[in-house]
């Protein structure tokens, strides 16, 4: 499964990077109106960073804002996959895009048959907001599992990217669902490498290998 860092911050991705763990970048609005940059610069310095897929969303309100939105963010650089919100002009978007072979992101999924729709129109990504469902009593996972099967039924290769994701669980979960990605933000990133018992243990690995050298 694929890590994707779902944040606007280059500091974060930077960090993300150094690590090894940044195979690509979600964004959306609200993440990107915190940076309070121009949202192309922002994303040239973003791709200048990550070579992966780098997702941009598209804000017009009709398909032909949305296209002439997309066709703008894929000049920014080649790995730019555009995000188009769930909606019927956004359908009408993707349906066009996919025709130009344009990659795309079906992003605001809430439910297994909007991703087969979107896979039908061809859609590069699907995006389920997993943790939105659970915040409303419902099992967000439920979904990655129902998109899976639908998928794996059809041969689809519409690609799974698990969305609204708040912690370790529910990577763990998308791995065993077999999602093709999880998109997160940094502070899951470091939940995911922290554990009690590794840091206890490291600590005494050094205490008892500083004693050593002590005693030479
Ligand atoms: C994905 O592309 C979205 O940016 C994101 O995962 C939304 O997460 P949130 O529900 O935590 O805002």
């Amino acid at each position: 499964m694929k890590f994707f860092l779902d944040t606007g911050s280059v500091d974060e991705i930077r960090k993300g990077n150094e690590l090894g763990l940044v195979d690509g970048i979600t964004t959306n609005p609200t993440l990107v109106a915190k940076e309070g940059l121009s949202f192309k610069d922002l994303l040239k310095e973003i791709c200048a960073i990550v070579p992966g897929p780098v997702n941009a969303e598209v804000t017009a309100p009709d398909a032909p804002g949305m296209l002439r939105q997309a066709m703008e963010l894929k000049e920014v650089a080649p790995n730019i996959i555009i995000k188009i919100p769930m909606i019927p002009e956004g359908l009408k978007a993707l349906k066009t895009l996919s025709e130009k072979k344009v990659k795309t992101n079906v992003t605001l999924i809430f439910s297994p048959v909007q991703a087969l729709i979107a896979a039908k129109l061809g859609a590069t990504y699907v995006s389920p907001f997993i943790g939105r469902l659970d915040d409303i009593s419902q099992v967000g996972m439920d979904v990655i599992r129902q998109i899976r099967q639908i998928f794996d039924n059809y041969g689809l290769e519409t690609q799974i990217l698990t969305a609204s994701v708040r912690h370790p669980v529910h990577v763990l979960e998308a791995a065993l669902a077999g999602s093709d990605v999880a998109t997160m933000p940094y502070k899951v990133y470091e939940m995911l490498i922290k554990h009690p018992l590794t840091d206890s243990g490291n600590e005494k690995f050094l205490a008892d290998w500083k004693k050593l050298q002590e005693a030479k």
